[in-house]
């Protein structure tokens, strides 16, 4: 990876960023398509957040993504924020537009091609679990694309406020059971290292869907999407999510379309330690 005197920087912001995936693919993108670009994590603390959003400024660094825990936080910082984000209510990507920094939302990208890429959303019955930050970006981006979408979350009032927002139904997670549609999404993080062994349904369960997208990549093969395979269901892999969002991260800050289908090879690749 060559850098000189022109070299632009893309940071990573969140707290931890050792373990992503976002530089490997960033870099990769950015030397084929012939960008003279370095990605680069920083490892920022909430009460630095702000001077880190006026480093990025100061230093005139292309843009940024931006991580757990601060996408929601970081908003109150920038310049202006696309509707779509405000929508949502979190950003994950900014881009400096000759000092004024915009923020955008890319995770909804990411959600909705990886479902296109195995299926049709407009009509489907989908079950989105979860009621965070994920679940808001997949809420959006289904209702967008004209899906039916049925919320359910651990915490009911959660599950509540969002289907009203989207106009949608909800249950609680102990009604799992009574639940047969298209596609089931795991919007929450159980089924992440380390806790591997966890997941959000039962087998018995996943027999009622025919396919079943999980947003969690670490570990590429999670217990859920294990489970939905023995019960016959299609699966979809969160790291498409985390490809596909890298890349409309990638066109916003070049103009140039990435190829996400690279991303995701060589992020497979890295999860694996290859
Ligand atoms: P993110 O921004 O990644 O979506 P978040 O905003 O912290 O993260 O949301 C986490 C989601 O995972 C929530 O829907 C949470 O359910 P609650 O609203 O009930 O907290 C869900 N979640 C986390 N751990 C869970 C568990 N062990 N069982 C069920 N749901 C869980």
């Amino acid at each position: 990876m060559k850098s000189d005197a022109k070299t632009k920087i893309v940071a990573l912001i969140g707290s931890p960023v050792e373990h992503s995936l976002s530089p490997v693919m960033q870099n990769m993108m950015f030397a084929r398509l012939g960008f003279n670009y370095l990605y680069s994590c920083f490892n920022v603390k909430k009460e630095e957040l702000e001077n880190s959003v006026k480093g990025i400024r100061a230093m005139d660094f292309a843009g940024a993504n931006i991580t757990v825990p601060h996408k929601i936080e970081i908003m109150r910082f920038l310049d202006s924020v696309e509707p779509v984000a405000k929508k949502i209510g979190a950003v994950n990507t900014v881009v400096n537009m000759k000092g004024k920094l915009r923020g955008y939302n890319t995770d909804f990208i990411g959600i909705i091609s990886a479902i296109e890429e195995a299926m049709e959303i407009s009509n489907k019955k989908i079950l989105l679990i979860g009621a965070g930050g994920a679940a808001r970006a997949a809420a959006y981006g289904i209702s967008q694309k004209n899906g039916r979408l049925i919320i359910a979350n651990r915490t009911l009032e959660k599950a509540q406020s969002l289907a009203q927002e989207f106009g949608c139904e909800h249950i609680g997670l102990d009604k799992l059971d009574s639940i047969k549609a298209d596609l089931l999404i795991n919007a929450t993080s159980v089924g992440m290292v380390p806790d591997t062994g966890k997941s959000i349904t039962t087998i018995k369960q996943l027999r009622n869907f025919s396919a079943v997208f999980d947003i969690v990549y670490n570990p590429f093969e999670t217990r859920l999407l294990k489970d939905a395979k023995k019960a016959g269901c299609r699966t979809i892999p969160g790291l498409k999510m985390l490809a596909y969002q890298a890349a409309a991260s990638f066109e916003l800050w070049t103009g140039k379309k990435a190829d996400a289908g690279l991303m995701f090879k060589i992020a497979k690749k890295s999860l694996a330690g290859e």
